[in-house]
C-alpha cells in the first residue's frame, strides 16, 4: 500500500516535471524571439509592429511566419523590397537564420 502511493506519487513529481521542461522550452523560444524583436525592430516597426516605418513598409502586425521569412530572406539576398529595402538589408544582414526564425515566430503572435 504504502508502495503503491509512492509510486503514483512518483509518477506525478515525473508527469509535473516533464510538463514543466516542454512547456519551459517553448516559453525559452518565444522569450528569444521577444527579445530579438525588442532590442532590434521595435523601435522602428513599433513595439507590437503597429507602425509604418518610414511610410514605406508595411504593418507587419500578426504576419504570418512564412510571409515575415520570405521577406527577411529576400532582404538578405536582395530579392525582395521596396525603396527603403537598404535599411532592411544592414540589419537582417547581421542575423543568423535561427534569429530570424525566432523573431518571425514572434512577429505573428503580435497582436
Ligand atoms: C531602422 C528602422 C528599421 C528597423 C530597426 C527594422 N526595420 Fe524592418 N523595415 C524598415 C523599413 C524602412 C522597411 C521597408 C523597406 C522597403 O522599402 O522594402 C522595413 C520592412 C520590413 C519588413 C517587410 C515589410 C514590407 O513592407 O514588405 C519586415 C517583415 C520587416 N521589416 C521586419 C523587421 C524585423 C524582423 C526587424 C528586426 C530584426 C526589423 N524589421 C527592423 C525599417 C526597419
Amino acid at each position: 500500500m504504502v508502495l503503491s502511493v509512492l509510486n503514483f506519487m512518483n509518477q506525478k513529481v515525473f508527469f509535473s516535471l516533464c510538463f514543466f521542461c516542454c512547456s519551459g522550452a517553448s516559453l525559452l523560444a518565444s522569450h528569444v524571439g521577444e527579445r530579438l524583436y525588442m532590442q532590434k525592430c521595435s523601435h522602428c516597426h513599433g513595439l507590437k509592429g503597429e507602425q509604418s516605418v518610414f511610410e514605406t513598409s508595411a504593418v507587419i502586425q500578426g504576419w504570418q511566419i512564412d510571409k515575415t521569412l520570405q521577406a527577411l530572406h529576400g532582404y538578405k539576398d536582395h530579392s525582395y523590397g521596396s525603396t527603403k529595402k537598404g535599411v532592411m538589408k544592414v540589419i537582417v544582414a547581421r542575423m543568423d537564420e535561427k534569429s530570424i526564425e525566432d523573431v518571425a515566430t514572434y512577429i505573428e503572435n503580435l497582436k
